[in-house]
């Protein structure tokens, strides 16, 4: 399906197509690819892994929310150690780019996942500075200094491309950006989830047994475009992967237009899994129409 029309390059790495599988919403990519076609996407990125298993939250940890959903799904995941026994022989297999993820508490806990994300195979690493989901409630991303300090030890430790993926709810996202790339950082994803809440008229309970989680879909696009906005402005030129509320090949335009140079697609997945297809196809004729290419869209928002 992806064709040399969509091609992208994201700072130094080249991508088939801008499409980018968001992780947590195609679990670790080889169960997901039974059900979807993963030729239209440039990568996709697996669900985050930390250094041990985490279980995860209990029931009920999604909820529909207005123009979006919420989730508290609390990062499970098997633990470095069984996920790269678990990936290693399937990573060559698959026909994507499989990115790893990876999370942690301290920033030698997110390097060392990093190395076993890249002993696995996979060619890039995104470090999730974002989730909201962890116990102490304090994200990496909402300072520059602690996100700083995660990815130099990550870029010093691993030997691969590694992406910052920040949060909407920081204060000043472009300092927090800026303290990412000039730790090494080769892109970052704006952005994880916000913080959201909602609550049972009926039964009084909070929708997700965590209270607080994150909140994505449509109603997350205005504030990730924004993010993508504002970062691109303050750096020209910095790779970003947009990522919020992408459900049309119109959303991909307009997140290359703020200054993206790729684009990922997350909550789409659960309602509609093989909506990478049908995306690309949509952004395809788009290109097509304007004579355009996806890197000549990327910053071309025009000022008033
Ligand atoms: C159920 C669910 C699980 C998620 N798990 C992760 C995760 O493990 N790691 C991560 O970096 N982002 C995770 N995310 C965030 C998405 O990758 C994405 O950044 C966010 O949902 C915004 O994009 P969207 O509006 O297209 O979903 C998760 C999102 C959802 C909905």
């Amino acid at each position: 399906m992806a064709s040399d029309s969509l091609r992208a390059k994201l700072g130094p790495i080249e991508l088939r197509s801008p499409l980018i599988a968001a992780s947590g919403t195609v679990g670790s990519v080889w169960e997901w690819a039974d059900v979807a076609d993963l030729s239209p996407y440039g990568a996709a990125v697996a669900k985050s892994v930390a250094p041990v298993e985490w279980v995860g939250r209990p029931a009920p940890r999604l909820a529909p929310a207005g123009a979006g959903m919420l989730n508290g799904i609390g990062i499970q995941n098997p633990g470095i150690g069984a996920w790269v026994d678990m990936m290693a022989d399937r990573i060559p297999t698959l026909d994507v780019p499989v990115w790893g993820s990876a999370v942690g508490e301290t920033p030698d806990e997110f390097a060392m996942v990093a190395k076993g994300l890249v002993s696995a195979g996979v060619p890039v690493v995104e470090v999730n500075l974002s989730c909201p989901n962890l116990e102490d409630g304090r994200m990496f991303s909402l300072d520059p200094s602690r996100a700083s300090r995660v990815i130099e030890t990550v870029v010093s430790a691993c030997d691969a491309p590694v992406g910052a993926k920040l949060s909407p709810n920081a204060e000043d996202i472009v300092s927090v950006a800026a303290a990412c790339v000039e730790a090494g950082a080769a892109f970052v994803t704006l952005t994880n989830t916000a913080l959201g809440f909602g609550v049972d008229p009926v039964t009084r309970r909070p929708l997700l047994s965590g209270g607080v989680g994150g909140y994505s879909g449509p109603g997350l696009k205005a504030i990730s475009l924004r993010c993508v906005y504002q970062v691109a402005r303050a750096m020209p030129g910095v790779p970003i992967v947009g990522c919020g509320g992408v459900m049309t090949g119109l959303d991909v335009i307009e997140y290359l237009l703020a200054g993206a140079s790729a684009v990922a697609l997350g909550t789409v997945h659960l309602a509609e899994p093989r909506a990478g297809r049908r995306i690309a196809r949509e952004l395809r004729r788009e290109l097509e129409r304007r004579g355009e290419t996806v890197p000549a869209l990327v910053g071309g928002v025009v000022p008033w």
